[in-house]
């Protein structure tokens, strides 16, 4: 029987929410020992917000137009995440960035995932990216935040082939199978696991002993 504290996990979404879905999956499966205390999306349209009001998941939605600077909009996530005494934040199909405040405010306590092998292709449209550059090997990667977008140490990723009948939504496909794989089996790593960051590398070492 376990007695330490179920780990809390803010969830920041933009969309359809799929890597949410696949972190609950994570959870219920009981391959991931944490629990989802809140989901903020930054749009009210998210169809993830759906997903975790139907689950009975806390959720708010701020709107970065509501937000004067980056700052503003950035404190305001902030607060919330605060209220449930978030540990970790997983950024799961989040458009937005976000600033040295918000990373200051979670310390190496902030993951993202995103649909290619970074360093290539950051930014949006980064399935569409790899395609027109023509690569034979993309995937999914994810990352600790900082405030350098799609740039922090990269905790796991999956390669993922292209096929010369791939389209952006063929690809997209593939490539959201592996995000759905890894982003629990990462987020599980980054709880459970002994790591320190040295450089721009993220060292995984023995797991930690439990009491
Ligand atoms: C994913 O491909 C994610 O990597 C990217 O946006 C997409 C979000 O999908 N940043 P979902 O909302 O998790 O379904």
């Amino acid at each position: 029987m376990e007695n330490r504290p179920v780990p809390q996990l803010g969830v920041l979404i933009s969309g359809r929410g799929s890597n949410l879905a696949a972190i609950l999956g994570g959870i219920d499966g009981g391959a991931l020992r944490a629990a989802v205390a809140v989901v903020i999306a930054n749009r009210p349209d998210a169809g993830g917000l759906e997903l975790a009001r139907r689950r009975g998941i806390a959720t708010h939605v701020v709107p970065h137009r509501n937000y004067a600077t980056r700052d503003a909009f950035d404190q305001a996530l902030v607060a919330r995440l605060r209220a449930h005494e978030v540990q970790l934040v997983c950024l799961a199909g989040f458009m937005r960035r976000l600033g040295a405040d918000f990373c200051d405010a979670f310390p190496r306590a902030v993951l993202n995932i995103h649909p290619s092998l970074l360093p290539a292709f950051p930014g949006v449209d980064a399935q569409r990216q790899a395609l027109e550059h023509g690569v034979r090997v993309t995937g999914a990667t994810v990352h600790f935040v900082t405030p350098e977008l799609d740039a922090g140490p990269i905790v796991q990723q999956a390669a993922v082939p292209i096929e010369d009948a791939d389209t952006a939504e063929t690809l997209s496909a593939r490539i959201l199978f592996q995000e759905h794989r890894i982003y629990p089996e990462a987020i599980r790593r980054v709880l459970e696991d002994d790591w320190r960051i040295v450089g721009r590398r993220v060292i995984f070492g023995t797991p930690r002993p439990r009491v």
